[in-house]
């Protein structure tokens, strides 16, 4: 659905991301795991080009090489972002923020009048998907974090995305509300066919959710394969200073063949 080919994002003369090519399948749920600073928001960003690459390219079927505003805008327009504080506007309704995820779909002038009825239909219908119908009037800032995640999650998917991005979408949850959002998320990536990439740091709801999991050190893809093939030595490598978890990780035997014909995946060697 998009390819990432030898893409690298420097800020001033740091790497947070080395040369790295990468494949995500339609629908498929994956989760980067990596400890602070290892790149995961990065490399999350740069998938609808929020960190600009500073060299390769994107690509988006359907769209082809991300190498023009108007392509972008097409990519971005299909792309839901979820944030770890999620970047609601707290005085404004529950149903305002959702029908956010329709301007996309409208000339600028057309978002200083109230969007037509079947915008606010659409986003009412994703309101019901995640429960949260009955809070439609209601300020943002009235809800529990949880509601307010699950509101993120309802204005992304008013965007009718092709792929959600989520940033730490948990951090700030407790872990009920976290697995609830986690189930929610997943259960709309396998519904709609959406393609998936989240962040997380709890490696146990990573297992539990993902189809495949992508561990990050030091800007550098150092794991990627199904959830199943994250033993424990290898999550805890994924933790380890950065100068060593990479050799670590590659020290274990190497994963099934199928994985990478599944996903059709092309690493950079570090
Ligand atoms: N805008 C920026 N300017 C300069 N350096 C940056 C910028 N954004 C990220 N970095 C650096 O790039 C590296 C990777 O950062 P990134 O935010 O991708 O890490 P992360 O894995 O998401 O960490 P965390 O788990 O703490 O969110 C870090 O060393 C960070 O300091
Ligand atoms: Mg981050």
């Amino acid at each position: 659905m998009i390819q990432l080919h030898k893409v690298s994002v420097q800020f001033g003369t740091f790497t947070a991301l080395h040369p790295t090519s990468l494949a995500f399948v339609p629908g498929q749920f994956t989760v980067l795991l990596g400890a602070s600073g290892a790149g995961k928001s990065t490399l999350l960003r740069s998938l609808n080009l929020l960190a600009q690459p500073s060299a390769g390219h994107i690509t988006v079927d359907g769209i082809g090489k991300l190498d023009s505003a108007r392509r972008v805008h097409e990519h971005r327009k299909r792309t839901g972002m979820i944030f770890q504080q999620h970047q609601l506007i707290g005085r404004q309704s529950v149903l305002a923020n959702v029908l956010l995820g329709r301007i996309g779909y409208h000339p600028a002038w057309r978002t200083l009048f109230p969007l037509p009825r079947h915008e606010r239909r659409t986003a009412l219908e994703c309101l019901a998907r995640i429960g949260l119908l009955h809070k439609a009037l209601e300020r943002v800032d009235c809800l529990s974090g949880g509601q307010q995640q699950r509101v993120g999650i309802a204005r992304a998917l008013a965007q009718q995305p092709r792929l959600i991005l989520a940033d730490e979408p948990v951090a700030s949850l407790d872990p009920a509300s976290a697995r609830q959002v986690l189930e929610q998320l997943h259960r709309f990536c396998r519904e709609d066919g959406i393609t998936t990439v989240v962040s997380l740091h709890q490696v146990d709801l990573a297992r539990e959710y993902a189809d495949r999991i992508i561990g990050l050190s030091n800007g550098r893809i150092v794991f990627d394969s199904t959830s199943d093939a994250l033993t424990p030595d290898k999550a805890s490598a994924l933790y380890e200073h950065p100068a060593t978890a990479a050799d670590s990780i590659h020290a274990t035997p190497a994963e099934p063949s199928m994985f990478s014909s599944q996903f059709a995946t092309a690493k950079e060697s570090p």
